[in-house]
């Protein structure tokens, strides 16, 4: 690492993960953006060198297509990770499993995100869960959105001492909002063929103690997901206290119905008015007006923002890698703090 200065990540894929990535970064005062490296010669790496990050091609051959389009181009993917402490891989699903090979040839510390297998890196990040278990380590793999609101809200629980088992349906949105001209469904939902699907196993990738089952379901919409939940608690519980155990993560906020958030896209509104970069919300969106408990079942439904939540896990995994920070809450802190995380609980007054 470059001692005694910022940690210079760099970030492999420019896409809908790896620019929120690198304007996550930019904002941390300990890090700092190396350069960030793709193979796409139109519009979007045009606006990463408009934010005065080094752009980089992944091969000699993309970096001379690149400047071919008129592109500032710094050289290549090999030269980028001459330059940085850490990559965080943002490809495309399958292509970081053939990259961690370079990683590993070169010896620099690497993360991949939720697309990849567990097996990868052998670890799965979770900030509030398994940060002291990626301490130091050479590599770990940020889970996926839905796999990450899981564990977060289970942890939670979990570290009130409340549950005992979970169940959730997950209904997904189709596809992300800029590729929707490429793709997706439309007029139907598309049942995933198998109980359990591959986020309650994924859960325990990270966790291997939650009891968690999901079953999923493809909704014809690209803003969010939305999650239901029914969980056997541990005991007999109040409503309160399940809301004090939720309230306690910093990554989940609390937000009602008759505050006018009603549907996804109220959500996504308000997080554009907070002025937040690309609308992200990074935390669980948990409405607790809704939210049921009769006896020792706890029943409940929140919304996940698959295009923004893993970013302050990445963020952490960064400085749970290299050892910067060696306490959880303390790297938690730092990155709800350069992103603006809690500001809901500030505009919505009460729980
Ligand atoms: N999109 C989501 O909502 C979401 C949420 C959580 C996790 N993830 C995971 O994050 C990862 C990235 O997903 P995404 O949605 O950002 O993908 P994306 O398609 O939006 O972006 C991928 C980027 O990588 C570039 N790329 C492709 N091949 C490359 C190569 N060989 N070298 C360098 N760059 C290359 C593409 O040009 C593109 O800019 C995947 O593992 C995905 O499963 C995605």
């Amino acid at each position: 690492m470059n001692a005694g200065s910022k940690t210079r990540v760099a970030v492999n894929g420019y896409g809908v993960i790896g620019k929120r990535v690198a304007d996550a970064v930019a904002r941390q005062d300990d890090m700092e953006v190396a350069g960030v490296s793709d193979i796409s010669v139109d519009w979007r790496p045009r606006m990463a060198t408009q934010k005065g990050f080094h752009l980089y091609g992944a091969t000699g051959e993309h970096a001379q297509a690149m400047g071919d389009a008129g592109l500032d181009v710094a050289g290549t993917l090999d030269d980028l990770l001459g330059v940085a402490d850490l990559v965080v891989d943002c490809t495309p699903k399958r292509i970081a499993a053939v990259n961690v090979e370079i990683y590993r040839q070169r010896g620099i510390k690497f993360i991949v995100q939720g697309g990849e297998k567990h097996e990868v890196t052998g670890h799965s990040f979770v900030a509030e869960a398994s940060y002291a278990s990626a301490l130091n380590r050479k590599s770990t793999r940020v889970v996926s959105c839905n796999t990450t609101s899981i564990v977060r809200t289970l942890t939670a629980l979990k570290h009130a001492g409340l549950l005992r088992r979970a169940r959730g349906t997950l209904l997904r949105r189709a596809t992300d909002p800029w590729e929707s001209h490429l793709g997706g469904i439309m007029n139907t939902l598309v049942p995933e063929p198998e109980i359990p699907s591959h986020q309650g196993p994924d859960a325990q990738s990270v966790d291997p103690d939650l009891d968690v089952i999901t079953m999923a379901v493809k909704v014809p919409e690209t803003l969010a997901h939305l999650h239901y939940w029914s969980v056997q608690l541990t005991r007999a519980a109040n409503k309160e206290e399940v809301l004090d155990a939720f309230a306690a993560s910093s990554r989940i906020a609390l937000i009602r119905m008759d505050a006018g958030l009603t549907a996804l896209n109220a959500v996504k509104e308000l997080m554009a008015d907070l002025g937040r970069a690309h609308d992200n919300l990074y935390e669980v969106a948990l409405w607790s007006d809704m939210l049921k408990v009769e006896g020792d079942e706890l029943f409940y439904a929140y919304m996940v923002d698959n295009q923004a939540i893993v970013i302050p896990e990445t963020i952490d995994a960064i400085r749970a890698l290299t050892g910067m920070s060696r306490d959880a809450g303390e790297s938690i802190a730092k990155t709800n703090a350069a992103l603006g995380i809690g500001s809901l609980a500030d505009v919505l007054g009460r729980r």
